[in-house]
């Protein structure tokens, strides 16, 4: 199936969420399009999705290989009545919807890595950046990206990241319409908003926490010049990890990357 806006717009019709679709062939990042869109207006459900992008956004700074014809770059303008400090919420929350997306769609060992990285058989195969605008202390909007490594093969990923990168196409042996991959995507993702709308951050986090695996496992997190090491406890409220460190202190870390160290 065709990776269109007239595709997507036809499958996505009966889809309660979504409002509206903004499709680019290519942009320099669907979050920064969708950041412009809500800052002009654009209501909750507008969704940017682009076929390739030229300067991809990842977590922490980093660039996000985008390339075209073979992967999903999408955007969702999110208007929550939350309060600020649960946003986190949202990346932990999208990462449950991709990871059972990609379950559903035959990848096994599925992982979710802390906060927001979606792992097949220990490599990444999804990333999730979150940006939010508040105003006067209440949010204004939520972006949510999330980048789907689909059908890109092995060798087409950059140096750096082609021994911990994987896509679904790599992993189930058979390409996947994006548009489709799109479609279920979203379909699991309403499901979990208004589940959390509802319900809170509760059952988030309980489906969270058995993707993400680690709980009693000892880990080292890398945030910028600070490395912390401790025995993840759990999530707190917000989303933070708790961590016991070495010498008994408890912590909540709020950011960094996570190397596990040992059980
Ligand atoms: C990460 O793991 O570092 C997060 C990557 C998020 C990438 C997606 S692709 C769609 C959206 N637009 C962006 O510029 N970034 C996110």
């Amino acid at each position: 199936m065709e990776f269109s806006k007239d595709s997507l717009q036809h499958l996505l019709s009966g889809n309660r969420f979504v409002r509206a679709i903004d499709f680019h062939a290519t942009v320099d990042s669907t979050n920064r399009v969708a950041s412009n869109r809500a800052m002009n207006g654009a209501e909750e459900g507008t969704v940017i999705i682009a076929d390739s992008q030229t300067g991809g956004r990842g977590r922490l700074g980093r660039v996000w290989q985008s390339p075209p014809g073979v992967n999903l770059y999408l955007s969702v303008i999110l208007r929550p009545v939350i309060e600020t400090f649960r946003a986190p919420q949202l990346t932990l929350m999208t990462g449950v919807a991709v990871a059972e997306t990609m379950r559903e769609y035959g990848g096994r060992d599925i992982t979710i890595k802390w906060p927001n990285d979606v792992l097949i058989g220990g490599k990444k195969v999804s990333g999730i950046l979150t940006e939010i605008r508040t105003e006067r202390g209440k949010i204004d909007f939520v972006v949510v990206g999330m980048g789907v490594n689909i059908n890109i093969e092995k060798a087409l990923f950059h140096t750096d990241f082609r021994r911990t990168s994987t896509s679904l196409k790599e992993e189930t042996a058979r390409s996947h319409s994006r548009s489709r991959f799109t479609v279920r995507l979203l379909e699991t993702f309403v499901t979990w908003y208004e589940r959390y709308c509802a319900q809170g951050f509760a059952p988030v986090k309980k489906e969270w926490m058995e993707y993400a695996g680690i709980t009693g496992k000892f880990i080292k997190v890398t945030d910028r010049d600070t490395v912390r090491e401790g025995t993840v406890v759990g999530l707190d409220e917000n989303g933070a990890l708790l961590l016991k460190e070495p010498d008994g202190e408890a912590t909540c870390v709020l950011s960094g990357d996570v190397t596990i160290i040992g059980e």
